[in-house]
């Protein structure tokens, strides 16, 4: 992982603080937290701060959460600095997050790379319409579809540089894009169908039943009432050495 620092000054906005929704909401996230443990809310807090400030990580930001908190703000630097979900510099509106682990890379995942760099340029960048940047992250978890890349909030899977560059054009250009694999796997089932179980006998449509089934009404019927029932026999308790539960264990 390369190292990740704030984005430089002529970046950074000079001002951040909640919109009143934000706050509200941001107040309800501390207060689930016992006292003097309000820190633990500070990854909700800087993640709703990231979507507020379009998809990054402003300085101000961080000082902001950390002053709702009562935190030291570099405390908060080194939380927004460790967690790669944070940007830490402006984004496209459209963020590609490009997985670069071993799966993701022995299933062509360098290839897409090349595909980011020729449509957005190079890491970090933005490109002049405002609509693409990317990133290479870590495994994202869904190394079965690999090669694959988080844009936005969706997973876009089975990634080939010819479906990604189409991808990424169509995302610039506004057009409806389908998430999930691009190669119309469904979920995460074998490549090109099923690949066990397919030898399976014909078995017949409706099984026959040996025995009538039991009628719905069976189980449903009434019983007695409590009080005309047998009583049951009240077991002796355990280790109980009286005559009659002797008698009792003797039989
Ligand atoms: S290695 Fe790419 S999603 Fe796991």
């Amino acid at each position: 992982m390369s190292v990740r620092r704030l984005a430089p000054a002529d970046q950074q906005p000079k001002e951040f603080a909640f919109t009143g929704d934000n706050l509200d909401w941001a107040k309800g996230q501390i207060a689930k937290y016992p006292e003097g443990r309000q820190a633990s809310a500070v990854i909700p807090l800087l993640w709703r701060a990231q979507e507020q400030a379009g998809g990054w990580v402003p300085q101000k930001a961080i000082e902001h959460v950390a002053d709702l908190l009562g935190m030291a703000y570099i405390r908060v630097l080194e939380v927004a600095t460790f967690y790669t979900m944070f940007n830490l510099e402006p984004v496209g509106k459209h963020h590609v997050q490009l997985c670069g682990t071993t799966p993701c890379v022995l299933r062509g995942a360098d290839a897409l790379k090349k595909v980011c760099k020729e449509k957005i340029g190079e890491e970090h960048h933005v490109t002049a319409d405002g609509k693409l940047s990317w990133t290479e992250v870590e495994c994202l978890g869904a190394c079965v579809n690999a090669p694959m890349a988080q844009i936005g909030y969706d997973y876009y899977e089975d990634l080939t540089p010819e479906n990604f560059a189409k991808l990424l054009d169509d995302l610039a250009a506004g057009r409806q894009v389908a998430t999930g694999s691009q190669i119309g796997r469904q979920c995460s089932a074998p490549e090109g169908g099923p690949t066990t179980l397919t030898d399976l006998p014909e078995r017949p449509s409706t099984p026959t039943p040996k025995e009538p089934a039991l009628a719905d009404t069976e189980p449903k019927r009434p019983g007695e009432a409590a009080n005309v029932r047998e009583e049951g026999t009240p077991k002796p308790p355990v280790g109980d050495a009286s005559e009659g539960s002797k008698t009792t264990r003797r039989e």
